[in-house]
């Protein structure tokens, strides 16, 4: 494989001064930066146009404006990812029109739900390795930080089911290199960086350094042990668009790129998403409860099997609800190809909109009570009244993630599993705050201990 190696040429960094992020760091860098943005959404009716130097950026929060800008105008809405290229390269998550439905094509089938039947063994297989080491940490009694635990089993999940390897290098060690670079807040402008109550300083060479090693990865996972050989992987599909002679835009960069795509985007999104109930759920006893009920109804003391993970619906909706009060990616930014307009507001050409989802999420307009954890409020018959675009954590359109469905089976079968056998007790202080990077984190982590079900 190692002839295979695509060389790194780094693009530029995510702490520029054109890169949206940097320019609104200042903003985001707040005490609490979502009460902010709230604010200013409601004195400005939803639409809230900044100008940043030569940049106009049109921050959206309302469901009428996502439905525009994802759905009925969504052509002349395209990605914008300057300063996350050496996170992401070229692949389909970053690119638009034509080639980015071409790209799409050969993997669209390994996340038809058909397949997920197959998955549920190492999705299995990864949860169990979870608890083998939850089992020692509640014997050592040691504190743990949740996010990197649920972090390593999302990988692992994605590694397994996905690319039928084992997963063969150490994510705590990967993504914290990764989110060096992509902890835009502290990065350049800021340069220090609050590593569990202890400041680091953040060097140039760090981010550069951290990129090539996230480079590394999706060769070392390739060349890693095969678990079982299986001939339709989502890695076998991409590597037969690679030897496709008629396929030319599918060389091994793009497989490498799809593959660092699935590795950062499958995993965080999914680990914060099971990190946040489990931080909602230590502070709701009661719904922790529920879960445990609903698992003992439907699957006794066994293991559940692929035909009761519908039957969890309670669990689901527990994630269901976490996404809404914390939406992993809390904003969707796009660029106008041409002129527009938004509830009034003329957009031009050239403007980046941002599509803030955490508003409409915590909007009292679409939500009873919106600050109150209810996953009841994901039940069918509550659902089915609750206004279109107003509950976005996958995004929406032809565009929207590939991997939800996906996500909430890897998130349902975790609670479930991890709860039946322990208690995880938050120790942070309470409420826990958020950190706006480009995930919605918890600020300085959220710590746990990992006590064992009596
Ligand atoms: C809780 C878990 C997840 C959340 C909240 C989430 C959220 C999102 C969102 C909001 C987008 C659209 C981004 C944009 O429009 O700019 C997206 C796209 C995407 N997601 Fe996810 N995601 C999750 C899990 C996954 C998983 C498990 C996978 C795959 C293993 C995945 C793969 C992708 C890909 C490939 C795209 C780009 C699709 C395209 O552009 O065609 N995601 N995700």
């Amino acid at each position: 494989m190692a002839d295979m190696t695509v060389a790194y040429s780094p693009s530029h960094g995510l702490g520029e001064e054109d890169s949206i992020w940097f320019k609104l760091s200042a903003l985001l860098n707040q005490e609490d930066p979502m009460q902010v943005l709230m604010a200013l959404c409601e004195k400005y009716k939803g639409v809230l146009p900044v100008n940043l130097k030569n940049q106009r950026i049109v921050l959206l929060s309302e469901p009428e404006h996502a439905e525009r800008v994802l759905v009925t105008n969504a052509d002349n809405y395209t990605k914008y990812f300057d300063g996350l290229r050496p996170v992401f390269g070229r692949s389909m998550i970053t690119i638009d029109g034509a080639l980015w439905q071409k790209i799409r094509v050969p993997q669209q089938a390994a996340f038809h739900p058909k397949m997920f039947e197959e998955y549920f063994p190492y999705l299995m297989s990864a949860i169990d390795s979870k608890m083998d080491r939850w089992q020692k940490l509640a014997d050592s009694g040691e504190t743990v930080e949740m996010v990197e635990e649920t972090w390593t089993m999302a990988a692992d999940m994605v590694c397994r089911a996905l690319f039928d390897r084992e997963m063969p290098f150490n994510p705590h060690f990967v993504f914290k290199q990764v989110k060096t670079y992509t902890d835009v807040v502290n990065h350049k402008n800021v340069r220090l960086k609050n590593v569990r109550g202890e400041l680091e300083e953040i060097t140039a060479e760090d981010p550069a350094k951290a990129m090539e090693i996230w480079h590394s990865v999706p060769d070392t996972v390739i060349s890693a042990n095969v678990i079982d050989h299986r001939e339709k992987t989502l890695l076998t599909a991409m590597q037969e668009a690679e030897a496709d002679p008629d396929f030319p835009e599918f060389d091994h960069r793009q497989v490498i790129d799809e593959m660092k795509q699935y590795l950062w985007a499958g995993t965080e999104t999914t680990a914060l998403t099971l990190a946040w109930s489990l931080y909602l759920l230590s502070q709701h006893p009661e719904a922790m409860q529920r879960v445990r009920e609903e698992a003992h109804r439907v699957c006794g003391d066994a293991d559940p099997d692929w035909n009761q993970v519908q039957q969890l619906s309670y669990t689901r909706m527990v994630i269901q609800e976490t996404m809404r009060l914390y939406p992993p990616i809390w904003g969707l930014i796009r660029i106008a190809a041409g002129d527009d307009e938004i509830a009034g507001h003329k957009i031009n050409a050239g403007d980046k909109v941002s599509i803030l989802t955490y508003i409409a999420h915590h909007s009292p307009k679409y939500w009873e009570e919106p600050e109150k954890f209810d996953p009841e409020r994901f039940a069918p018959e509550r659902a089915k009244k609750r206004r279109k675009y107003s509950y976005l954590p996958f995004a929406a359109g032809k565009r929207a993630c590939i991997g939800g469905a996906l996500s909430q089976i890897e998130n349902t079968l975790a609670l479930v599993q991890l709860l039946r056998r322990f208690t995880p007790e938050y120790v942070g202080p309470t409420p826990a705050k958020i950190r706006a990077t480009v995930t919605l984190c918890p600020q300085g982590g959220l710590p746990f201990k990992i006590r064992k079900l009596s």
